[in-house]
């Protein structure tokens, strides 16, 4: 774990290794425990995303759910599907939550899970937290969505 200080702002994040690239390659899925707090990390055609693994509905875990599309706002009768792999579907109801910004897509103001910054960096994957983690783990889960 290592500190970032962003440049010209007083804002300062705590970079931590979640794991290799090789663990998190196309399609994976980890979980992490931070402070007592799981995060869900999925890579979906090489994009990386993380967010609280807790639906704000009843509590499920996130990370079992259907990474998706929408169908995009179209006249009468008109079906136009879009957001290819950006969203998450809840496994118990189905909300659904823009993966990179945390926001339902009902409520966005309202309702909305955690995201946080990610990215992989020399084969690692980095997470960026507002605060310094005291307690970091892996999670073991098992999950057949792919
Ligand atoms: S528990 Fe997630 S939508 Fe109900």
């Amino acid at each position: 774990m290592e500190r970032c200080e962003e440049m010209g702002t007083s804002i300062s994040k705590s970079r931590i290794v979640a794991c290799s690239a090789q663990e998190l390659q196309d399609g994976d899925r980890q979980l992490l425990e931070v402070d007592g707090v799981d995060i869900a990390l999925l890579n979906v055609a090489g994009s990386y995303y993380a967010f609280r693994n807790k639906c704000p509905h009843q509590g499920v875990s996130m990370i079992y759910g259907a990474v998706c599309g929408t169908q995009l706002p179209s006249n009468p009768q008109e079906y136009i599907y879009g957001r290819h792999n950006e969203l998450i579907a809840c496994p118990l109801h189905g909300w659904e939550f823009d993966m990179k910004t945390g926001k339902s897509l009902f409520a966005p103001d309202q309702v909305s899970i955690k995201a946080y910054e990610i990215a992989e960096e020399a084969g690692e994957i980095v997470l960026y937290l507002d605060r310094e983690p005291k307690e970091v783990c892996r999670r073991e889960f098992v999950c057949f969505s792919r």
